[in-house]
Order: structure tokens, then sequence, then C-alpha cells
């Protein structure tokens, strides 16, 4: 791959599927920027519980929206750091009960409408790996490459119990399978671009494979359409 060439790599998939760290470990060896989408939604899922506006009155996030100033911020460790009103969230939107109050708010076309400028500026000024759900859908149509990501629930519950007790907030992973499965539901059955595989996506699934195996299987994947 010459470094000059300029593409963008989508990776939409179900919450848990390992999108992110993939996506930031394959970012960091080809010299691409790597953006997480899912936490640009959460940011918006932050103001609006600080707010205290129910995240489902789309009027009233709507009128929210103009107020918020979101921007994202590379360290040298390459992590993506999100500001809200220039306020360092990276920490807070992972907490689980935001998780709730993005996938809420990214269910509102007037949010869906207010980010997908931001995100494809960012992929006309960089080559990026760009994850989500509507990546490859909506966001990048035109993506030299697509991947879908998944993994079985149960794996990717388990996954998710390994992550927040790494994070120190730990959880019952009966809980967590059940908040997973709630979360794709509505991630996947709401009208504005609902997670699923665009047409010419390759669907990868992960259940059976570890990180370096699943790493190996996206670069083979990009380099193939990414001469
Ligand atoms: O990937 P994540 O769990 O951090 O994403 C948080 C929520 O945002 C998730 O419920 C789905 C939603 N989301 C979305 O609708 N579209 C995206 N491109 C990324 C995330």
């Amino acid at each position: 791959m010459t470094p000059e060439k300029h593409y963008a790599v989508a990776v939409d998939g179900p919450s848990g599927a390992g999108k992110s760290t993939l996506a930031k470990a394959i970012a960091e060896q080809l010299g691409i920027l790597y953006v997480d989408t899912g936490a640009i939604y959460r940011t918006i899922g932050c103001a609006v519980q600080q707010r205290g506006i129910k995240p489902r009155d789309e009027d009233a996030v709507r009128a929210l929206l103009p107020e918020l100033d979101i921007a994202m911020r590379y360290e040298s460790d390459g992590e993506q750091h999100m500001l809200l009103n220039g306020r360092d969230v990276t920490r807070e939107i992972r907490l689980p009960e935001i998780s709730m109050y993005a996938s809420a708010v990214s269910a509102l076309p007037a949010v869906r409408a207010y980010l997908l400028e931001m995100q494809r500026e960012l992929a006309r000024r960089h080559s990026v790996i760009m994850d989500g759900r509507d990546i490859g859908t909506v966001v990048l149509p035109d993506a030299e490459v697509k991947i879908f990501l998944t993994a079985s629930a149960e794996v990717r519950a388990q996954r998710r119990c390994l992550e927040l007790e790494r994070r120190g907030t730990p959880k019952p992973y009966e809980e967590v399978l059940r908040e997973l499965n709630e979360r794709d539901y509505n991630d996947s059955h709401r009208a504005a671009a609902p997670l699923k595989a665009a047409p010419d996506a390759v669907i990868v699934d992960t259940s059976a494979l570890n990180f370096d195996e699943s790493r190996e299987a996206l670069l083979a994947l990009i380099r193939e359409r990414v001469q």
C-alpha cells in the first residue's frame, strides 16, 4: 500500500464485535486515521443526560444540538479523545448508562443528519478506518473496503464483561447480555440508518477468532482491495 493513496475502510457491526480494538490496531499498522463514530453518538448521549433531556424527545434533542461543541482530539498514543464544550468526556462516555442514551439518541434522524457531514469531512481529509453502524451503508457508501464485523451475542457479552472489569466497572454477565441484546435490537430496528451490512460488505464473524487472527483477516481484506 503506497502511503499517499487515499482510501477509506468502513467497519460496521453490533456492539462488542471488536470493531474499535481492531480498527485502532489496524489504523496504527497502516498509518491511517481511526475514527470511532460511536464515541461521537456517546458524546451527544452524555450531553442529553447532563441536561436531563429525555433521549427519545427529538424536539428537545434537536434544540440542544446547536449548543453543543463536539470536538475530537488525537493524543500522542493514538487515543481518540472526545471533547464536549471544551471538557474531555472520553472516560465518561464509556459508562454503561451512557450506552443506552447513545443508542436512543442515535435513532433520531436529527442527530444522524447533524453528524453526517462531520464524519464525511474526516474521510475527505484523511485516509480512515471508520467504525460504526451505518458507515458502509450511509456515511461512506463509496468506501474502498467495507467490513461487517460480527460475533455471537454470548461471545460479545463475555468480551464486554472483560472490558468493564478492566475499566473497574464490572457488571454481571446476564445483565450485560440483556443490555447488549436490547441495544442490538434498537440499533437494527430503527427507521434511520439501521445497523445492517452493506450489500458489498464482507462479513467477518470473529466468534471463533482471537485478536491476532481477526486483525490478520481484516488486514488481508484491506490489502486485497487497496493496492
Ligand atoms: O459503538 P458504540 O457502542 O460506541 O456506539 C454507541 C451507540 O451509537 C450504539 O448504540 C449505536 C450508535 N451508533 C450509531 O447508531 N451509528 C454509528 N455510526 C455509531 C454508533
